[in-house]
């Protein structure tokens, strides 16, 4: 067991890189891999979601060379050249490889089974299977819709009109990679924006995607060209940083090259409209991506109602923001976001328990919080095993009036290989203890 100790006080200054983008990793490999031609990375995630990609590749025959200071190298096989497994394919903790693997898997000509850690056996995959299923992909899950997921090869996929029920960049992107395998256009409607790395992506391979309003379409039976992939630093790992520097005061951060693209950055205007000091510098394009240094300076913060068009853009920020809150001053009320009770964990729960173990006022709801800013305590945080609960309360831990003790921390490494030396270089009193 790997647990976090975090001593109060101390202000977050200097320059530092958090490591790669997640979703820009785990697709860099997935259409590198199906791509003719070899494709380099740079900044990748070395994080063990995005390796547990590498190796699914690896194990349907791509040479994956790396990676190596954030280089990778793919050999792509073409569209058509991935080979049958002869094991299991791990997705370990990783939600992402899983239902984007699923869409891309559904149509090649050989049979699989895609499985993963406790957490991930217990998330929800019916959201793809359903309509993939509807595509004539031939996709049996465990009970419940659970995983593992056993995927009966069908080359003969169709295109479908999906309108998604949720706002789900992994639902979007596993349709339009099992699109590519299908006769005919696959279209995905979305109900609100959400992270738009897959159309990107595709579009820098050559693969035309077609987008008009909130619906996105490919067209089966193309091809993919091999291209270099530049991964900016992960906006879902700096905004701890942004929440750190934003609550302890004489704060002066700036976190570099971080990936700003439009549907990822809910979290800067939630902080903003929450009173945050944080400024885009240097803006620019780094491999069709919106990139920019963040500044952020400590600043009072006050309670808002968080508007729900910025729910999906945030979606993974929303355990570091409920930290935000308790250092607002008045209410902070989220609603909306009953996607956070399929995540890692259930982040509303475990939120709500580890935020009243040290004394905030935290109330959950069926979609979403409500949080009363005010002083806290130190004490004992579960985090279940979630990478970005451990994270939270790390930051938590800049304005607690006694020591917090995190457990269970070991699945940081699964997005923030690195995360306890950079925090403590930035100057988070936190040390990292194995028993
Ligand atoms: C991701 C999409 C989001 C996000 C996850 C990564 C992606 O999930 O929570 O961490 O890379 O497409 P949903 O699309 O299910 O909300």
């Amino acid at each position: 067991m790997t647990n976090y100790e975090v001593t109060p006080g101390g202000a977050l200054k200097g320059r530092i890189r958090v490591p790669g983008d997640k979703s820009i990793s785990h697709r860099s490999i997935m259409l590198g891999a199906i791509a003719d031609g070899v494709t380099r990375v740079t900044g990748f995630l070395e994080g063990e979601d995005a390796i547990s990609t590498m190796n699914v590749f690896r194990a349907l025959g791509v040479n994956v060379e790396g990676p190596e200071r954030g280089g990778v190298t793919v050999h792509g096989v073409g569209i058509r050249g991935l080979n049958a497994p002869n094991r299991i394919l791990d997705c370990g903790n990783s939600g992402t490889s899983m239902r984007l693997l699923c869409g891309l898997l559904a149509g090649q000509r050989f049979n699989c089974e895609l499985t993963g850690d406790e957490t991930l056996r217990r998330r929800p995959m019916k959201r793809i299977a359903g309509p993939l299923g509807m595509m004539g992909a031939r996709i049996t899950t465990a009970d419940g819709g659970r995983p593992p997921l056993k995927i009966a090869g069908n080359e003969n996929l169709h295109g479908i009109d999906y309108q998604m029920p949720i706002a789900s960049a992994q639902v979007k992107s596993s349709l339009l990679l099992a699109g590519l395998y299908a006769r005919g256009r696959t279209c995905v409607t979305e109900p609100a924006p959400t992270r738009d790395h897959t159309e990107r992506m595709l579009t820098a391979f050559g693969y035309p995607v077609v987008r008009n309003g909130s619906t996105a379409c490919v067209v089966g039976g193309g091809r993919l060209t091999a291209t270099d992939i530049e991964v900016p630093a992960d906006i879902s790992s700096a905004a701890f940083f942004l929440v750190g520097a934003s609550i302890a005061p004489g704060s002066d951060l700036t976190l570099e090259h971080v990936g700003v693209n439009p549907t990822r950055t809910g979290v800067i205007d939630i902080l903003r409209l929450m009173g945050a000091n944080i400024e885009l510098l240097n803006e620019r394009l780094a491999g069709g991506e919106p990139v920019a240094d963040i500044r952020v300076r400590h600043a009072p913060l006050t309670g808002i109602d968080i508007p729900i068009e910025l729910v999906p853009l945030a979606i993974d920020e929303f355990p570091v923001l409920f930290i935000a809150a308790a250092n607002a001053a008045g209410v902070t009320v989220l609603r909306d976001a009953e996607e956070l009770r399929v995540k890692e964990s259930d982040r509303i729960q475990v939120m709500a328990d580890g935020m009243t173990a040290l004394g905030i006022q935290a109330q959950p709801t069926a979609d979403g919080m409500r949080v009363i800013g005010g002083t806290y305590g130190g004490g004992n945080v579960a985090s279940h095993a979630d990478h970005r609960i451990a994270m939270s309360f790390a930051m938590a831990g800049l304005r607690a009036a006694a020591r917090i003790t995190i457990d269970d921390c070991v699945n940081v490494a699964t997005s923030f290989p690195g995360f306890v030396t950079l925090a403590r270089s930035a100057g988070v009193a936190i040390t990292e203890r194995s028993t």
